[in-house]
């Protein structure tokens, strides 16, 4: 049967030298065991090195994180809060319409129903979804599950446990302002 691969045959044994002395018991005496011959600068410098090569791993791992941290968490905004603010311009509510402001932490649907401007929460208290101003209703009105709120904030019919936070609202100059009832 042909020989194949790297079978060593005994034949082919004696072209490949004599390979490494063996000492009385077996060992190769050419070569040293592992640690054999390691001395206390040896082992001090092997230590370092490997503090040093985790120290690094722990700067770029830190390094690479952080960036990937800072993008998952939502920044904290701060949000001041005072009695009233301008939150536009009057001319950017005119009769028979209604729009939302942002005002401290809330939101706030200013109504303009023939001249009578009103201020209340846009957040329906049902499940918080932003109502709107219905001006064929003549009512607040949310899209979400059908809550109906009077002008001024009460209820009119719907699953909202709650009126609308009342705000008031009223022009200075051009400007519109809202402001704490
Ligand atoms: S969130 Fe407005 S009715 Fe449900």
């Amino acid at each position: 049967m042909a020989q194949q691969g790297n079978f060593k045959s005994p034949s082919r044994m004696g072209t490949l030298g004599e390979g490494a002395p063996l000492s009385s018991s077996g060992a190769v005496s050419a070569g040293k065991p592992r640690d054999e011959g390691l001395t206390g600068v040896d082992f001090e410098r092997r230590s370092f090195l490997a503090k040093a090569v985790a120290g690094v791993g722990a700067v770029v791992a830190v390094s690479s994180l952080y960036p990937v941290v800072k993008y998952l968490t939502p920044p904290v905004k701060v949000v001041k809060s005072v009695n009233e603010l301008v939150v536009g311009k009057a001319s950017e509510v005119p009769a028979n319409t209604g729009k939302i402001y942002p005002f401290n932490e809330d939101k706030v649907l200013v109504v303009n129903s023939g001249g009578k401007l009103t201020a209340c929460s846009a957040v329906c208290t049902h499940l918080g979804c932003l109502v709107h101003w219905d001006s064929k209703g003549n009512e607040i009105s949310c899209p979400c599950h059908g809550a109906k709120y009077k002008q001024t904030g009460e209820i009119i019919s719907g699953p909202q446990p709650k009126p609308l936070k009342v705000y008031k609202a009223r022009v200075d100059g051009d400007n519109l302002v809202v402001f704490k009832s």
